[in-house]
């Protein structure tokens, strides 16, 4: 990275700070040494922060662009696959055809279910919210495997990252069947892995088969939302990493994070609130109160902290949304029409379209799920689903390197020194 310099004056006193240019997007002001003058800087919510240095994926918000080791999202949804995209991800390249075949089988000897977490969903209550399931068993996978992993050692990183990768799903359809009370199947390594997951969810015998169009619709979801940079889950399971957590327990930390309803519970929210409208003679009340900057409710699926023009991602689902609709003849289901009126009634209005509000990919994410028949309350743990191999990539990449803790500063604005008053002199 080629520097120059910045200067800062404050009170008189000029402080030079380097200026980093990255390969893409916004040269970065070195701040670290700040605190050294006696300052810190101040940004609540990171809008205007940096806070590692990355070669995974690339964001350019305004032009709508998504890069993975700079190959563009609309290519990589084309072209390639989920499982490919995990490979691209984790080694910074993609693989050769028998880079591939070795990669998938190590997959496959990890595509298995394991009864100690069946054994500990049991416990839950059958009411357990997936996404709790999904941080328990993250979590246990953590204490099971905390003793053969080894995050000083390259082989181990990646043995935890094939783990995590195979086995998610499996946690999936474990929250699920729990939730419905059905027992598990057992796995068939051999499927595709959208094909996989959907056989895992929904089949009632070992031998059913999936839908060749909602297999490849399930794979670009995963697909999509495999890595989107320093996101909060991802940021969250970076500031876990860095203190040199078990990676398991960092990534339960990062479902956590992606459960909420402004981050990965979009998908959920989305359907909840089109069930509360109930019908679309009510579409312009929601619209109102969305635009009422008295009243806090939210369009859920529109807006994006990063995309002020339009989700790319958004723009593949929307297309695999019509083929999905298409294929199982859905297209006047109320909730689904819906959404579509919404959606036609929003990009034509002022407020939406001066503030850059487009539908995000959790709007066609939540229609789709929603017409394959996955349970609202599972799209989440969709997203997790894919999410995982971003955020174990992540991870790898910050423990691969020398790295600092992650340990930010605070303006304080609370009492002064004083002193203890005892109880009874209040
Ligand atoms: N409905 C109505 N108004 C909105 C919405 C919305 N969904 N999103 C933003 N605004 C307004 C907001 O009120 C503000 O208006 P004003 O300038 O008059 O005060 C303006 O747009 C800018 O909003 P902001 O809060 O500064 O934007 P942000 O970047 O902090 O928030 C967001 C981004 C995604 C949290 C927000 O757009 C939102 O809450 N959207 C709904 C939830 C959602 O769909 N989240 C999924 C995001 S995509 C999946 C992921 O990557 O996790």
């Amino acid at each position: 990275m080629a520097e120059r310099a910045a200067q800062l004056s404050v009170d008189g006193q000029t402080i030079d700070l380097a200026v980093l240019s990255p390969s893409e997007g916004y040269d970065a002001i070195d701040i670290s040494a700040l605190i050294t003058e006696g300052y810190v800087t101040f940004d609540p919510g990171f809008m205007s922060t940096a806070s590692c240095e990355s070669s995974i994926t690339y964001i350019d918000g305004d032009e709508g662009i998504l890069l993975h080791r700079g190959y563009p999202i609309e290519q990589l949804s084309s072209s390639s696959n989920y499982l490919e995209l995990t490979y691209l991800l984790l080694f910074g390249s993609l693989p050769t055809q028998s880079e591939f075949d070795a990669y998938k089988e190590k997959i496959r000897a990890e595509t298995y279910v394991d009864d100690r977490l069946l054994a500990l969903c049991a416990t839950l209550p059958q009411h357990s919210h997936p996404m709790g399931i999904m941080c328990s068993l993250v979590g246990a996978m953590s204490a099971i495997f905390h003793h053969e992993t080894d995050i000083t050692d390259a082989a181990s990183r990646d043995q935890v990252a094939i783990k995590l990768i195979a086995q998610m799903p499996i946690c999936a359809a474990i929250a699920y069947r729990h939730s419905v009370g059905k027992p598990m199947l057992p796995a068939k390594p051999e499927l595709a892995y959208g094909e996989h997951f959907l056989h895992l969810m929904f089949s009632e015998h070992e031998d059913d088969e999936v839908n060749p169009v909602l297999a490849t619709a399930m794979d670009r979801i995963f697909l999509l939302h495999a890595d989107h940079e320093q996101n909060a889950s991802t940021s969250t399971v970076r500031l876990a990493g860095s203190t040199d957590a078990n990676p398991y327990a960092s990534i339960a930390a990062g479902i956590a994070a992606l459960w909420g309803p402004s981050h990965g519970g979009a998908n959920e929210a989305v359907l909840d609130m089109l069930a509360e409208m109930g019908s679309v003679d009510r579409i312009e009340e929601f619209v109102g109160k969305a635009k009422d900057s008295n009243d806090p409710f939210r369009l859920m699926g529109f807006g994006h902290r990063v995309y002020k023009n339009y989700d790319p991602r958004a723009k593949v689902m929307q297309q695999t949304c019509d083929e999905v609709l298409n294929e199982l003849g859905v297209e006047n289901d109320p909730v689904l029409q819906m959404a579509r009126e919404l959606e036609r009634i929003a990009l034509a209005d002022d407020y939406f379209v001066q503030r850059r509000l487009y539908p995000n990919v959790d709007f066609y994410s939540g229609i789709i799920l929603k017409a394959i028949g996955m349970p609202v309350e599972l799209f989440t743990v969709i997203f997790v689903t894919g999410r995982t191999s971003g955020w174990i990539a992540q991870w790898k990449e910050l423990v691969s390197e020398p790295y600092k803790i992650g340990r930010p500063r605070q303006m304080y604005t609370g009492s002064r020194n004083r002193d203890y008053v005892p109880i009874g002199a209040r």
